[in-house]
């Protein structure tokens, strides 16, 4: 297969993930004897820098031309300090979001056995957690009508059983390829817009009579989350409440470095880590690079190249055996790797397999 991929490595720690992914994804094009080529993109804080607009129209089109986005993070602290900026990084993420038409946000939530011990919940507790969050991507709150002036503003949550049947579609699927459960999760109430979500769940629920369907009310699923994080096979939500409840999600494998995703929907997908850019880090080579590595596999699987996802995974899972780990994630009194290393390493392993 040809890939030609559209990077965008954006903001802090970004271009140092971005690289080592690339490295990755070269490795195993060559081994599976798959061209591949990369256009490099601005996006985030830096496309502002540099031209004034956090997803230049020269961006999307990269994007629109490429068959997959290699997408790292974005975000500034000098404008999450200032609340009078007139444009942010993050309005760079929602406008790719928005134009591609990436309305299907798949956030796998997964432990690594020998990672157990970092999570904050107890290891007996998390061990075998394996769900997925699919989160509604270009509706809701995130881009309905907004208002703000000194004494009032609000946000829209608005939903239109289109968007609803589609999402819901996507969740439905994954379900019946994985243990048939799904769970729908909202505040049906509360919410009018989740009282629509609800109603669309339950007609659409008829069509899979295979799959387990529950609804839970959105506070009442973060506290499952914690607390029995394993009764979760596949779970679907709207966009605020999908950004929540993945954060949370992260904290069940042990560290935000871990989880990657992958958006779909009308255009090119993006395949991207689910933390952020993390300023302070920026330079000093102590990003975890494996979300953004596990995003490539995430990429081959879209593309259906099963064997190529599965040497990536097992990659990951012998550095991660080996000790070969980022600081927040190495044992005590281990080795020092950095993301430079680690990526290295498993390119390695990739290579020699
Ligand atoms: C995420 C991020 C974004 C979001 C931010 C950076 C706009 O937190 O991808 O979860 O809120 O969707
Ligand atoms: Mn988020």
């Amino acid at each position: 297969m040809d890939f030609k991929i559209a990077v965008l490595p954006g903001d802090g720690i970004g271009p140092e993930i971005s690289a080592q992914g690339v490295n990755v994804m070269t490795a195993v094009c060559e081994k599976f004897g798959h061209k591949v080529s990369y256009d490099y993109a601005l996006c985030g804080a830096h496309a502002i820098d540099q031209v004034g607009d956090p997803f230049p129209e020269e961006t999307f089109r990269i994007c629109q031309q490429a068959d997959a986005v290699l997408f790292s993070a974005v975000g500034d602290p000098k404008f999450d300090n200032d609340p009078t900026a007139k444009v942010r990084p993050e309005q760079g993420l929602l406008a790719m979001r928005k134009k591609l038409g990436l309305f299907a946000n798949i956030r796998p939530v997964q432990t690594f056995k020998c990672l157990l011990h970092k999570s904050p919940l107890r290891a007996e507790l998390v061990e075998g957690a394996d769900f997925l969050c699919i989160r509604e991507l270009t509706g809701g709150m995130y881009f309905g009508e907004k208002y703000q002036d000194d004494d009032k503003a609000y946000d829209t949550n608005l939903y239109t059983r289109p968007e609803i049947e589609r999402i819901l579609k996507v969740a439905f699927e994954y379900a019946r390829k994985r243990r048939r459960h799904l769970t729908v999760v909202d505040k049906a109430n509360v919410l009018a817009s989740s009282r629509l979500w609800r109603k669309v769940a339950q007609e659409i629920a008829q069509l899979y009579p295979d799959v387990i369907t529950d609804y839970m009310f959105v506070d009442n699923a973060a506290m499952r989350m914690i607390q029995e994080p394993t009764f979760f096979d596949v779970m679907v939500t709207e966009n605020t409440f999908g950004d929540i409840l993945t954060d949370e999600g992260s904290c069940i494998s042990g560290s935000m470095g871990l989880l990657p995703s992958a958006s779909t929907g009308e255009s090119t997908p993006v395949f991207e880590p689910i933390h952020g850019s993390w300023p302070q880090a920026a330079g000093l080579n102590i990003a975890n690079p494996l979300a953004q590595i596990l995003s490539v596999a995430m990429l081959f699987e879209h593309f259906d190249c099963q064997e190529e996802a599965g040497l990536i995974r097992r990659a990951v899972d012998a550095s991660l055996d080996a000790c070969v780990r980022t600081p927040e994630i190495q044992v005590e009194g281990g080795a020092r790797y950095g993301t430079k290393e680690v990526g290295a390493w498993i390119t390695d392993y990739i290579r020699k397999a």
